[in-house]
């Protein structure tokens, strides 16, 4: 039976587990896989504009001797010019995988629903699970991963921080999300990893309170899909949880700073502390194709 990568819901530690012992293997180059897409060619469905995960998957696909086709949704209408059922059932007569990043996360879902291929999810307003593989990835690679880790997150709890507790029901991990009151990561996501009880969740409205002690400083961009209009900025809510070297002083002196990029230098980050040298941010990016050739390729071996 086919397998999606819709969220981390119906992935297993051991599944887990395989991608990241994979994507490290292809890293080093120690795996190629060239021939694991020979002759099959990959959909990347975009509703929503992309840089590192349209460029990481087409050039995984490549590199796993497959084809990509970049469809925007300017092209292909999803739910406008054709229903999202269609369109999967249509594209799995052509194509071995499809790549989905989709305003709603409803559509991601309705697409693996009825796609008779893998659908991966790059991407909706609920999750970004591609993304904190990445940099879960990167955290292992800094020997920064597991519960002696305290992760703070600050800002906007969004589909990253969504995504943060997904995994931290499958590993042991210490998260604690400082964001302001009404943009609290989802509530029922929350419940749910707080309910599993394998990691130490907490939930503040203090950035300075939440960053002190940290190992680690996340944090994304304010508007962010499904919380906040493109456009829309709200400095008088989120200002207070801008990533500082001022706010950074009170973690731990080797606290690294994360971002999964692009940023709003100025807004939820400074460029001082995005180019500082506590930022692992194009660690994470370039992890972002190691982890997903190794997604691919356990779809699809
Ligand atoms: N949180 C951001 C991620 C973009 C890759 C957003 O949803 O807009």
């Amino acid at each position: 039976m086919k397998r999606d990568l819709v969220s981390f819901s119906l992935w297993s530690n051991k599944d887990l587990g395989e991608i990241f012992s994979l994507g490290r293997s292809f890293k080093s180059g120690e795996r190629r896989e060239e021939n694991l897409m020979k002759g099959r060619s990959a959909a990347l469905v975009f509703e929503r504009q992309s840089l590192r995960t349209r460029v990481s998957f087409e050039v995984g696909i490549v590199e796993l001797g497959g084809h990509p086709i970049f469809l925007q949704q300017e092209t292909i209408g999803i739910a406008t010019r054709e229903s999202v059922h269609d369109i999967a059932r249509a594209l799995s007569q052509y194509v071995a995988l499809i790549v989905a990043r989709t305003v709603r996360h409803q559509t991601c879902v309705q697409l693996a629903e009825s796609a008779s291929v893998p659908v991966i999810n790059a991407l909706t307003d609920l999750v970004h699970p591609c993304q904190i593989l990445a940099d879960a990835l990167t955290l292992q690679e800094l020997g920064k991963f597991g519960r002696s880790t305290k992760l703070v997150f600050v800002g906007n709890g969004n589909n990253i921080a969504n995504s943060w507790l997904e995994l931290a029901e499958k590993f042991p991990l210490t998260l604690v999300f400082a964001c302001p009151p009404g943009f609290e990561p989802h509530p029922q996501i929350l419940q749910q990893a707080e309910q599993t009880g394998l990691s130490s969740i907490r939930l503040v409205t203090d950035p300075v309170e939440a960053v002190s002690d940290a190992d680690i400083v996340y944090t994304d961009v304010w508007p962010s899909s499904g919380r906040m209009d493109p456009g829309e900025r709200r400095a008088d809510v989120f200002t207070p949880y801008q990533v500082t070297r001022k706010l950074l002083e009170l973690a731990k002196p080797e606290c690294l700073v994360m971002h999964r990029l692009p940023a709003n230098r100025g807004e939820e980050i400074t460029g001082e502390v995005l180019d500082g040298k506590q930022s692992v941010v194009l660690a994470q990016a370039a992890n972002r194709l190691h982890v997903q050739k190794a997604v691919m390729t356990h779809l699809l071996r």
